[in-house]
C-alpha cells in the first residue's frame, strides 16, 4: 500500500466517540464503520465479505476485537479483518442452508464460498477528528 494512493477523509469528531463508540459514516459508496476500541480507532468496510450484507447489525466483541455477521455467523478481526470464524451457523438454521442449496445452485455457490478478510481501512486522528485513509490503488 503505498502512501501516496492513499486518500484521507475526514469523518467525526473524536469527542462524539464517547457517547456513540460505533458509527457508520458514508464515504462516497462505501458504508464505513468505524469503531472506538479504547483510545484506539478503527475502520472496516461495513459490507460482508460474505454476501455483501450489512455487519454492524451483529455488533461488535471488543474483548476479542471482531465483529459478528448475524445473517450466516462469520466473525471478522476488526483490527486485522482477519476471518476469525465462516459461516459457523448450526441446527436448524445449517439444516435449511443445506436444504435450499440442494435446489439452488446460487445457494450451493454462496455456502462452499472460501473465507474471505474483511477490508479495513487505516486511521488517524488529527484537529480532534478522526479521518479513514482509503487506498486508490495505482
Ligand atoms: S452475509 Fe455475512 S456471513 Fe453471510
Amino acid at each position: 500500500m503505498s502512501e501516496q494512493n492513499i486518500q484521507w477523509t475526514r469523518l467525526a469528531e473524536t469527542k462524539s466517540f464517547d457517547e456513540d463508540p460505533e458509527q457508520m459514516i458514508k464515504v462516497k459508496r462505501d458504508d464505513i464503520l468505524v469503531i472506538k476500541d479504547n483510545d484506539k480507532f478503527h475502520a472496516i468496510n461495513n459490507r460482508c465479505p460474505h454476501l455483501g450484507l450489512a455487519l454492524n447489525m451483529g455488533g461488535c466483541n471488543k474483548k476479542d476485537k471482531t465483529i459478528h455477521c448475524k445473517f450466516h455467523s462469520s466473525d471478522f478481526s476488526y483490527d486485522t479483518g482477519e476471518v476469525k470464524a465462516w459461516l459457523n451457523v448450526k441446527g436448524f438454521e445449517k439444516f435449511m442452508m443445506w436444504l435450499f442449496s440442494k435446489f439452488d445452485p446460487d445457494m450451493k455457490k454462496m455456502m462452499v464460498m472460501e473465507p474471505t478478510p474483511l477490508e479495513t481501512f487505516r486511521t488517524k486522528v488529527e484537529d480532534d477528528h478522526v479521518w479513514v485513509g482509503i487506498d486508490q490503488g495505482e
